[in-house]
Formats: C-alpha cells, sequence, structure tokens
C-alpha cells in the first residue's frame, strides 16, 4: 500500500461558547479515522481553529464590556481541557483571527477577483440607525405581515407559519436597540457563483466518486441545478463595518462575511502548523505551499450536516478559481440528540455536559466506543441514551473485550511463568491454522473487514465485527474450561497441554482486537500493549497471512496485568445527569445561520394541550416513565380544512389528513387565536389515539396540541418542514 499524505479537518467552531457534545462527537469521529491511517502507516495532518469573526461575536463581547480577542481567547483557553479529556489528538489549533488567515483570505479573494469572479452591488438592508450598523435579518423583529402576531423575526412567522422577507415585517424593531431600522443602500461584494465556469467545474466535482456520500452529492446538486426561487445565486460576500473580520483589500470599511474566512481557517491552521515547525516534528520537510500543492497531497474535511451548502459549493469554488487544491473529501455526519432515554427526563437534564462527564470522572474512552459504536457513514443522527450506554460499554468492552485478558491473564502467569505458550498450528485446506482453537482464526479472519469498515467511517460495522471475534473468543474459553483444567494438571499430562493451547490462542486473540480498538481507545490499547509487551502496536501486525511465531512467538514475557478498565455505574450516569440542570444546547445555536436556505418555522415548546389537564406554565408535572408517554400515539397531521362551528365561541372544525390513518375530524379551542382560513394547508400535531368524543357539533376524534401560558395568546405545533402527515412523534 503507497503511503497517504492526508491534510484533515474538522469543522471550526464558533468561538463564542463552550463545546458542546456535537462538537464533541465531531472531533471523536475524525480523531478515530485519522488514528487509525496513522495506525497503517500513513502521514496524517488533523489541524482545526476557532471561528473567531462575525457580528455574533463583536455583540456579544460588547455586551460583556470585553473585546472581540479577549472573547475569543477566553473560550479558546478553555479547549485544551476538553480535547485532551476526550484524547482528541489535533496536530493543531488555531484561529481565523490570525495573520495567516488574513493573508490567506485576501489572496484568494484577490485570485476570484483575477479571474473576473468578483462585482459589486449596491443592495438596500435594514440599519439600525442607534446602533448604526447594518441588521443581519437575525436582528430585526416585528409584526407578522399576515396574522399580525406581534415579535416575530424576519424570516416567517410562528405563529401562522407564513414564510416572507425581513422588509415585509410590520412595526420593524432592531433586536439590538429596539430602534425603528431604515432602509439604507450599501455597496456589497459579490463572488459569481451563478459563473457558467463555476457551475460547470461543481457539477464535475459533485459527480466524481469519492468526494462525496451519495446523499450529500444530490443535495447539493439540488442546489446548483435549481430554478426559479431556488436557482443558485450569488454569493454576497462582504459585510460593513462595524465588523469583527478581516478587511476586503481596497474597499475601505468593507470586510469579508464570516463564511468566506472561516473555511480558509483550515488552510490558516496547516499554514501555521508547518510555519511553526510542527509539521516538521512529524516527518514532513516540505513547506506549507509545496505540501498543499502536491498531486498527493489529500485534503479531507469532517463536517455535520448543517453547513453542507458551504462546504459543497463555495468552499470548493473558491479554491479552484483562487487556484488552491480542491477538497478530496467531505465527509457529512449528522447529529447527536441527547433528549431521549428515561435518565434525561428524570434529571429534566436535556443534554449530555461534556465537561459534567469529565468532571464527574467517567471514563473518555467509554463515550469514545458508544460514539463509534453508534456511528456509519451516513449522515443519520445518532441517539445518545444513558441506558443503551451503560449496557453497551459494559457488555462490549468489559465482558468481551477485557474479559478475554482477566480470564487468561491469571493463567499464564501461574502456570507458564507469564510467558507465551506457543500455538501447535495445523493447516486447513493448506492454510497454516492454529490446531486446536479457532477463536484466533475468528479475530485473523476479520482483520480485513474490520480494516475496511474503519476506512470507511463504518464504526459501528468496525465495532460489531470486532465483538463478534471477541464473543468466539469467549466462548471457546468457556469450552476449554481453563479453570478445570489447571486442576488437573498435576494428574493429567494433556491437562497442561491444553491449557497452554487455550490460553495461547486467547491472548493472541486479545492482541489482534487491540489492535482493532486502538484508534477508538487510544489509552486502553496502550495498557493493552504494556500487558502484553508489544511496544505500540500498529496495522501491520494485524497483516496477512499472519505467521503465528512472529505475532506473539512462543517464550514472549508478558508485563504484570492489572484490571485494564472499570464498569460504568448508574451511580455515575446519576450524577452526570442529574447535576446536569442546565439543557446544553446541543442542537447548534447558531450565530449566523448556517443554512442559505430558510429557517422554516420552529415548534414551540409541547405545554400544554387546548382541552384538558393542561401543565400550567411553571409548575413541574409529575414525572412520567417512557411507558406512559409510548402510551400517546402522536401523529403529524395536515390541516385540510378549517371551519367556524356555528353556535361555538371557541371551537373550529379541523379535518385532518394522519397519512395512514386516514381522515381525522377535530373540535379544537382556538378560535380566539385562528383564522381558519391561514390554517389550512398548515402541518401540526395531534394526538390520534384520543378515545373519540360525541360533542354537541359532532364527533371529536383526537386533539391538536398547541402552548399557552401566563400571558395571552395560543400557538399551535408545527413540525419542521418535511414531516409527512401521519408521522410518528416521539
Ligand atoms: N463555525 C461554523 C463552521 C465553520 S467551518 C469552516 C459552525 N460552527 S458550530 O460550532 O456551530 O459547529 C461546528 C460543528 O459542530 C459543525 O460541523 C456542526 O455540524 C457540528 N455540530 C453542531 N451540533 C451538533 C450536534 N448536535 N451533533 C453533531 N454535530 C453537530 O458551524
Ligand atoms: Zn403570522
Amino acid at each position: 500500500m503507497s503511503k497517504r499524505r492526508i491534510f484533515a479537518t474538522t469543522a471550526l467552531p464558533y468561538a463564542n461558547g463552550s463545546f458542546h457534545i456535537g462538537h464533541i462527537m465531531e472531533y471523536i469521529q475524525a480523531d478515530i479515522w485519522v488514528r487509525f491511517q496513522r495506525m497503517q502507516g500513513h502521514e496524517v495532518h488533523f489541524v482545526c481553529a476557532d471561528d473567531a469573526h462575525g457580528a455574533p461575536i463583536m455583540l456579544k463581547a460588547e455586551s460583556e464590556g470585553i473585546t472581540p480577542e479577549q472573547l475569543v481567547g477566553r473560550i479558546a483557553a478553555e479547549r485544551k481541557k476538553y480535547l485532551d479529556g476526550f484524547h482528541i489528538e489535533f496536530d493543531n489549533w488555531h484561529s481565523t483571527h490570525s495573520p495567516e488567515n488574513t493573508e490567506l483570505s485576501q489572496d484568494i479573494y484577490s485570485k476570484l477577483k483575477a479571474a473576473g469572479l468578483i462585482y459589486t452591488k449596491s443592495i438596500e438592508q435594514f440599519y439600525d440607525p442607534v446602533k448604526q450598523m447594518f441588521l443581519a435579518d437575525r436582528y430585526i423583529k416585528g409584526e407578522c405581515p399576515k396574522c399580525s402576531a406581534r415579535d416575530q423575526y424576519g424570516d416567517a412567522c410562528e405563529v401562522c407559519g407564513a414564510v416572507y422577507a425581513p422588509t415585509d415585517l410590520k412595526n420593524p424593531y432592531s433586536t439590538l436597540s429596539g430602534a425603528q431600522p431604515v432602509m439604507k443602500s450599501s455597496e456589497h461584494y459579490f463572488f459569481k457563483l451563478s459563473d457558467a465556469r463555476c457551475v460547470e467545474f461543481l457539477k464535475t466535482w459533485l459527480d466524481e466518486a469519492g468526494h462525496l456520500q451519495p446523499q450529500v452529492a444530490n443535495k447539493a446538486r439540488e442546489w446548483l441545478t435549481g430554478e426559479g426561487d431556488k436557482a443558485l445565486g450569488d454569493w454576497d460576500i462582504s459585510r460593513d463595518a462595524p465588523y469583527f473580520g478581516i478587511p476586503i483589500p481596497d474597499a475601505p470599511g468593507k470586510y469579508f462575511y464570516v463564511w468566506l474566512d472561516a473555511p480558509v481557517g483550515y488552510l490558516a491552521s496547516l499554514k501555521n502548523y508547518f510555519d511553526s515547525g510542527k509539521a516538521k516534528a512529524r516527518g514532513e520537510t516540505r513547506s506549507f505551499k509545496e505540501f498543499l500543492s502536491a498531486d498527493d497531497t489529500e485534503q479531507i474535511h469532517f463536517i455535520g450536516k448543517d453547513i453542507i451548502y458551504f462546504h459543497t459549493l463555495f468552499w470548493p469554488a473558491m479554491l479552484k478559481f483562487a487556484g488552491y487544491k480542491v477538497p478530496d473529501s467531505v465527509n457529512v455526519h449528522g447529529f447527536i440528540n441527547t433528549a431521549s432515554g428515561e435518565k434525561m427526563s428524570k434529571s429534566r437534564g436535556t443534554g449530555l455536559s461534556p465537561l459534567r462527564y469529565l468532571d464527574v470522572g467517567m471514563n473518555p474512552e467509554w463515550l469514545r466506543y458508544y460514539i463509534a459504536a453508534k456511528l456509519n457513514a451516513s449522515v443519520e443522527d445518532i441517539d445518545f441514551n444513558p441506558d443503551d450506554f451503560m449496557a453497551r460499554v459494559n457488555s462490549d468492552l468489559i465482558g468481551k473485550y477485557v474479559n478475554i485478558a482477566s480470564r487468561i491473564a491469571p493463567f499464564l502467569a501461574k502456570y507458564f511463568d507469564n510467558r507465551m505458550p506457543g500455538i501447535r498450528m495445523g493447516t486447513l485446506s493448506g492454510i497454516p491454522l492454529p490446531a486446536d482453537t479457532g477463536g484466533i482464526a475468528v479475530a485473523v479472519a476479520s482483520a480485513k473487514t474490520i480494516r475496511g469498515h474503519f476506512d470507511e467511517r463504518e464504526f459501528g460495522k468496525a465495532s460489531r465485527a470486532i465483538m463478534e471475534a471477541a464473543d468466539a473468543i469467549n466462548k471457546e474459553i468457556d469450552g476449554f474450561k481453563p479453570w478445570a483444567l489447571a486442576k488437573e494438571i498435576g494428574s493429567n499430562p494433556a491437562a497442561k497441554e491444553q491449557l497452554g493451547q487455550i490460553c495461547a490462542s486467547s491472548i493472541a486473540g486479545f492482541k489482534f482486537l487491540t489492535i482493532f480498538l486502538k484508534p477508538i481507545l487510544p489509552e486502553l490499547a496502550e495498557a493493552a500493549e504494556r500487558y502484553l509487551n508489544s511496544g505500540t502496536l500498529t496495522w501491520n501486525d494485524a497483516d496477512l497471512p499472519l505467521d503465528v511465531e512472529k505475532f506473539l512467538p512462543s517464550g514472549h514475557q508478558f508485563g504484570t496485568f492489572s484490571p485494564l478498565m472499570s464498569r460504568v455505574e448508574e451511580k455515575q450516569l446519576d450524577a452526570l445527569l442529574e447535576i446536569e440542570k442546565e439543557p446544553a444546547k446541543v442542537t447548534t445555536s447558531t450565530p449566523h445561520p448556517a443554512t442559505p436556505a430558510k429557517s422554516g418555522v420552529t415548534p414551540p415548546s409541547l405545554s400544554s394541550p387546548i382541552k384538558g389537564e393542561g401543565v400550567s406554565s411553571g409548575a413541574d408535572a409529575p414525572t412520567i416513565s417512557i411507558d406512559d408517554f409510548n402510551k400517546i400515539d402522536l401523529r403529524v397531521a395536515k390541516i385540510t380544512m378549517a371551519e367556524q362551528v356555528e353556535g361555538a365561541d371557541k371551537l373550529l372544525k379541523l379535518t385532518l389528513d394522519v397519512g395512514a390513518l386516514g381522515t381525522k375530524q377535530v373540535f379544537a379551542g382556538i378560535k380566539s387565536a385562528y383564522d381558519p382560513a391561514t390554517l389550512v394547508g398548515r402541518m401540526t400535531v395531534m394526538v390520534a389515539n384520543l378515545a373519540p368524543r360525541k360533542m354537541k357539533f359532532g364527533m371529536s376524534e383526537g386533539m391538536v396540541l398547541a402552548a399557552s401560558g401566563d400571558t395571552p395568546g395560543l400557538f399551535i405545533l408545527s413540525p419542521d418542514s418535511g414531516a409527512q402527515p401521519g408521522m410518528k412523534v416521539k
């Protein structure tokens, strides 16, 4: 296999907040992959940086009375604790607010300009006359142009679901100062993504195998070839002062929009890593420029599904037309959700704080393993479920893998002078194989598959294959009953021979499994290496065909055995989740909108149903079990008709399309809040298995969910866009 030279990155986290579990999951995924490639002998340079620029960081710093640099510095200072804590080994951590990034961003811009891909255009935008700055949409609120609901954002109404532009709002105000914004025009700089050259290039790039997962490429292709409203527009890359960002050359008062310089931060961190001599320490003697322009350098990004747009369209096009290397792969993962499982509701926490995890003394490798076991190469979300976490770690790591060594080590020490007994070999169809045992053969046979799984980021499949091999070895130990053989040693000369064979085979199998698990569990593997007295294991050690005498020579001296890993205890999870009162923001808190597409309507939190025993706001409802909750059949429903009910002052009659459940008729007490005409076509959520109730006006076959509180207003729920009638809500 020829040596790969890889430059790998994870997304650059916004520097206005601490890491949450979503970041940690992304880093664990990338870190496992990087460690795996290194174990195969490939050269990998793995870098990241803080994404420091943008209005939210500037405003947050201002509100704290510090400079943006100070804010970014404070956040940067706490990064190490998390990264070291979870054994995430970046080669370099830098910042987009750096000389390297200024130089590279300005260089890329100048080259795009020279290529004729930059133009300017005057645009009109809301301006806050008090704050004296232009307002991004998220800083403008006002009344919905359709239903007049107050305090609505500039893109969509959370009450009636209408979608509009900020300029459509009635009585708009700036959320920064409360002032009424005025329209003001200003010159903006655009990157001409719609240029035929860009479109042509991107089409080819998206089609080339290996750059993207198929579903990601499809999504990007949709954006690229969209028509009408959905046509790919040019990209507004400038922002007016005051802005915390990189100045646009020859354009006083103009800065690059943060999403222009953010990905350039990948290169800036790499440059800093080369220029500071760290790359040399890793054996890379070329300069940053030479490395980046070399044909065999692979540029591989790991990102989450919310930032696909930037990484599959703008970023490759920017690089291409500035004459830089384009990414070889953009690997996209889903989100980790932590709001499920009984433990979570018991603690009323909805999040999992990575820092708390470390603070309560939980083993970081448990989480690494659990996340690995859940991950695959798709963009699917994964759940953190505390019970599943405990079961998985305890049964797989402790019950299967560690168990092999714990069972065998005492016999090796007591009966074999703590040395390798040597495996008696035979042949099967000409292939040399251990004569007496099959467990090691299972491990050996799966090596190639497991290696393939790691390479393809199918860590879940890898961990299952590893555990199957561990199962086979444990089963064989059960069959041989080494404890019984040990008792017979005095009376039966064959017993020691057999004991030797099972010990030798099992411990060799354990060594194999250690190689497989090492990318996921670096520290545990190190402890196992110490016991095995093997030196640093690499994937070459698992090369086939296996020469057992080389892999673990007879007479090889083992180290002292000590327990390799402890079990997860329930009380640790309690400590983790119970103290965890502050809901961590697991689904990204996105200071600048991550997807240019409209954000849709955010569902208000489910608090009280329209009728019946509502949970009064403020008071806590008694705890229920997940089984209690599961009794409620919640479904996405489409309102196909909404009618006034003659003689009823509170009710509207709704006809709901509930997919496979058919059509349902519901009387809902929402007349005070909704004009029926605005409801037709909307999606909402209903209780589908509520006993039908005969009312004065007809049968009501369920209930529509809405939120209300101490202040006036009634708000029916909406699922996020994409939900279909009949889908279960759980
Ligand atoms: N600053 C931008 C990225 C710029 S890259 C040139 C950003 N930052 S972020 O802090 O919001 O997100 C960083 C990464 O964390 C992204 O890849 C994002 O998808 C990922 N995650 C954020 N929440 C997540 C989960 N709940 N689960 C998994 N990953 C998620 O976006
Ligand atoms: Zn509205």
